[in-house]
């Protein structure tokens, strides 16, 4: 197995896929897509454009589905909903067909959708993750971070280091597919017992701080709290497996 961190979709390669792709997006779209599943969602769709979202999930009924939409953090008007795990509750979500588009996250999706396997994580379920790669031993593995229209964000790569910590055998210098591993598993072992403090450092972490989500911060900053697996079953939708 070969294990390679890429921050943001535009430094993951283009042209490429890996056996298995693993895409991060903390704050807060993995997150909220993990929180989704768990709660009984029966799938979620990723769209990067909401004209699109909104004519897509047009042929269900209201009473079938929920429209998640999110740019800087805020709600987007013709949604139903904005981007906060804490608003899919049990009761909100289960039975529904949820669709879903973010900044990042969901453009991050779609830049590896033609992956073997595709899969989300966050800290609130990566467990799940090393758990699937672990047992199914992918040959080749990319773990790409959403980042914040373009740059690097911590909160992504201290996930990626999360996981890479948990896969990578250092007596295997071949299991190391970029630098990138190595740095995302050193910011892991600096801020693993502290990751609140770290997301109110982060560039997006304050700015959603700014739109006092002080409570999403918290809640995201928990670490494999579910044993959830967001699966990709046909291109950008979502469904779960543990
Ligand atoms: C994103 O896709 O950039 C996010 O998930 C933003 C957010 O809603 O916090």
């Amino acid at each position: 197995m070969k294990i390679f961190v890429y921050h943001t979709p535009e430094l993951t390669p283009e042209n490429q896929v890996p056996d298995c792709a693993v895409v991060i997006d903390v704050l807060r779209a993995t997150t909220t897509i993990a929180t989704a599943i768990n709660g009984g969602a029966k799938s979620v769709k990723a769209f990067s454009d909401i004209d699109l979202l909104l004519a897509e999930s047009e042929v269900l009924l209201a009473k079938e589905r929920l429209r998640l939409g999110e740019r800087g953090g805020k709600k987007v008007e013709s949604c139903d909903m904005g981007n906060s795990p804490l608003d899919c509750t049990r009761e909100i979500v289960e039975g529904k067909q949820l669709f879903i588009s973010t900044t990042n996250g969901t453009r991050a999706l779609q830049r590896v959708q033609n992956a073997d396997v595709v899969m989300t994580a966050a800290m609130i379920n990566y467990g799940a993750a090393v758990k699937y790669i672990k047992s199914n031993h992918p040959e080749i593995v990319w773990l790409v971070g959403s980042g914040w229209e373009g740059g690097y964000s911590l909160e992504d790569t201290v996930c990626a280091g999360a996981i890479a910590s948990e896969l990578i055998d250092y007596n295997n210098v071949d299991m190391i597919g970029n630098d990138e591993v190595i740095s995302a598993i050193a910011l892991y072992h600096q801020w693993k017992d502290n990751l609140e403090d770290l997301f109110a450092l982060a560039s997006h972490g304050q700015r959603l701080l700014r739109l006092n989500l002080v409570e999403d911060l918290k809640y995201c900053a928990q670490k494999n709290i579910m044993d959830i697996l967001p699966m990709q079953k046909q291109k950008n939708t979502l469904v779960f497996t543990n």
